[in-house]
């Protein structure tokens, strides 16, 4: 794992405070008090250009089978290090070759399913978080949403933007809690930024708001070890029904949208 902290040694040296009269060993532990701080403010990688082997498509250090690549790769020509895609791709093909782990959605998307939700919210929650996983972590209910909109009824991308701020906010009355994850991961004082509290707020009395709180409720902030085995196939009949795939592929049907999508077929194109 790659972890950039936002604090080099000499400003954790500062921030760790020593006073002359402190002991070594209480020194090393302000010290690594600060450093374990930092620790938890790692910042984010665009997941198609995440060192990570697990998190990406590919890793800059890859190497390339059968020789060298060309100098630089440009829009239409194959990256021989990534699986190829079809000519006219469709939604499938990229949970299949551009999505380098989906179970977070797969698995979301199975339970809404296994609860017999309405096939907008299965398509809804399989969707929510594509961009986190294939394209861009930051905001990424607003990119997921902008990426399937032209695609699926205007509900469903609705649904998949307003649940980036949905989840930090409780509704007893489905029984959704703020996640325990969140606590770990941001600290028990955090507070959302005003516009994440302006988009729930205007999210709350929307009549669409179910749909992005089923979102949120299907949401799983643990990858369950325990469920295995489920695959993108198992929904090829709802997306069939509900996501309009353009014949030319997605990224070759002209749409407001169709450059995101080629980014995701060429992440490494020069220009
Ligand atoms: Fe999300
Ligand atoms: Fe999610």
């Amino acid at each position: 794992m790659d972890r950039r902290t936002f604090m080099n040694r000499s400003a954790a040296i500062a921030a760790a405070g020593f006073t002359a009269n402190m002991t070594l060993s209480q020194r090393a532990d302000a010290y690594e008090g600060v450093m374990i701080n930092g620790l938890s403010r790692e910042v984010a990688m665009p997941t198609l250009c995440h060192p990570d082997q697990e998190r990406s498509m590919l890793p800059p250090t890859a190497p390339v089978p059968g020789g060298a690549p060309p100098a630089k790769l440009i829009a239409g020509m194959a990256d021989p290090r990534l699986p190829p895609m079809p000519e006219r791709p469709t939604l499938l093909d990229f949970y299949r070759y551009r999505n380098p782990n989906p179970s977070h959605s797969l698995q979301s998307a199975n339970l809404a399913m296994q609860k017999g939700l309405d096939e907008k919210v299965v398509l809804a929650c399989l969707l929510h978080d594509f961009a986190v996983e294939a394209f861009i972590r930051t905001d990424h209910g607003f990119w997921a949403a902008q990426l399937m909109a032209p695609y699926v009824d205007e509900e469903v991308s609705w649904a998949i933007q307003k649940h980036q701020a949905l989840r930090f906010f409780a509704d007893e009355s489905v029984g959704y809690e703020y996640p325990r994850a969140y606590l770990e991961w941001f600290g028990t004082d955090y507070e959302v930024e005003p516009w994440i509290r302006a988009e729930y707020e205007a999210a709350r009395t929307h009549r669409w708001y179910m749909t992005s709180r089923l979102i949120t409720l299907n949401d799983l902030y643990a990858f369950d070890p325990n469920v295995t085995g489920i695959e993108i196939d198992q929904f090829e009949d709802i997306v069939g029904r509900n996501f309009r795939q353009p014949r030319e592929g997605l990224g070759f049907d002209g749409s407001p949208v169709a450059h995101m999508w080629r980014t995701l077929i060429w992440p490494h194109s020069f220009l």
